[in-house]
């Protein structure tokens, strides 16, 4: 398949990664993007707000909980590759709220599955000339133990409401594959940071209560680790799965960057000191109850798709946090805008004021 001309739908292209996804593909050409996107709490049209006069872009506002809004969109907009990003993220919220995130996450994946698998043979449409890309998550894999790094092939076992959606939606797009031919792939990757990314993951929420005089809660001792993978990087590996990857099967995604937790957010105080010539806010770290189920270490072993498919991070986890915090100090209007009542409300509740 090559880029020319392609039809390409996204789902949740109002949200963090479907953002970065639709503005990059809009920048191309030969590209036609339909963003669909239900704009909840963390779904922002402002994330957009560059490419929304683009004649090779529409927006579909929808919910992929409803069945036959999917189908209606498959029907205007033929799509020849679907990214399948819509889904609840927030490992916390979906300790408060799991039942919204089977249905968005689980009942949604069904949902686009069925929409894809009735659009292409309504239409007849061939094998070849459609492809499903899923995009989830490591977490899926549980928590990493000793040194194991995650694989294609690693055992599923998550631990929260979140990765155990994620995880049951994975299995359905793969039983869509292998039952009914569906043209479809998984992609799994780390920790995704950059710009746009909603304050309530540990990245941004950090570098916005280093500027606003907050603390800056670290769940445990802060020796979590994450593999950190710059935004622009996942999408550009989406896209090569998307063009080149092989139907059925699953590829991880990962930035080769592991940190604890308490680096990532001392490396944060130090940017956004440096950055903006405010005081350091390392003094403002504070250690809070652990979250329940929490992975201790998630890490990737990007092999495959860097030997398949050539690709690997461009992004080191420095210089992806300097661009990072940079957006930030230059995007206020954004955050300001990104936080409404929801928000604070949820800040609340679970940090206490601020
Ligand atoms: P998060 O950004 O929520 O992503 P995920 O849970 O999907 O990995 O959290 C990243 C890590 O940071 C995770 O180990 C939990 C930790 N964390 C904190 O210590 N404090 C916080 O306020 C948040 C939001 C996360």
């Amino acid at each position: 398949m090559e880029p020319m001309n392609t039809r390409v739908l996204v789902t949740g292209g109002a949200g963090f990664i479907g953002s970065a996804m639709v503005r990059s593909l809009v920048g191309q050409s030969g590209v036609e993007v339909c963003n669909f996107d239900n704009l909840s709490y963390s779904g922002n049209l402002n994330n957009i707000e560059s490419v929304a006069n683009r004649s090779n872009y529409r927006f579909v506002h929808g919910d992929v909980r409803d069945l036959d809004q999917l189908r209606a969109v498959f029907a205007d907009f033929s799509p020849e590759i679907v990214f399948h990003l819509a889904a609840e993220s927030h490992v916390d919220r979906s300790l408060h709220a799991p039942l919204s995130f089977v249905e968005s996450n689980v009942l949604g994946t069904a949902n686009m599955l069925e929409a894809a698998r009735d659009w292409l043979e309504a239409n007849s449409v061939n094998r070849e000339d459609f492809r499903f890309v899923h995009v989830s998550t490591d977490e899926v894999f549980g928590s990493a133990s000793g040194d194991e790094l995650f694989r294609e092939d690693t055992p599923y076992r998550p631990n929260s409401p979140y990765s155990a959606s994620k995880a049951g939606a994975d299995h359905l797009v793969l039983a869509w594959a292998t039952s009914f031919g569906l043209p479809a792939l998984v992609t799994n990757s780390s920790n995704n940071y950059g710009p746009h990314q909603f304050p309530e993951k540990l990245i941004p929420l950090m570098i916005i209560s280093c500027l606003e005089g907050g603390r800056l809660p670290v769940y445990g001792e802060g020796e979590n680790v994450r593999d950190w993978l710059y935004v622009e990087d996942n999408v550009a590996a989406l896209w090569e799965i998307a063009l080149h990857g092989n139907i059925g099967e699953t590829y991880l995604i990962g930035g080769g960057e592991q940190r604890r937790n308490l680096e990532v957010v001392e490396s944060v105080c130090d940017l956004v000191a440096e950055l903006s010539g405010g005081e350091n806010a390392r003094e403002r770290i504070c250690f809070v109850a652990d979250r329940p189920g929490h992975d201790f270490r998630n890490a990737i072993d990007y092999s495959k798709i860097e030997r398949e498919l050539s690709w690997k991070p461009r992004e080191s986890f420095d210089s992806g946090l300097r661009k990072t915090v940079e957006w930030y100090l230059q995007n206020r209007k954004w955050v300001d805008a990104v936080r409404d009542g929801s928000y604070r409300d949820w800040l609340e509740l679970n940090y206490g004021q601020r």
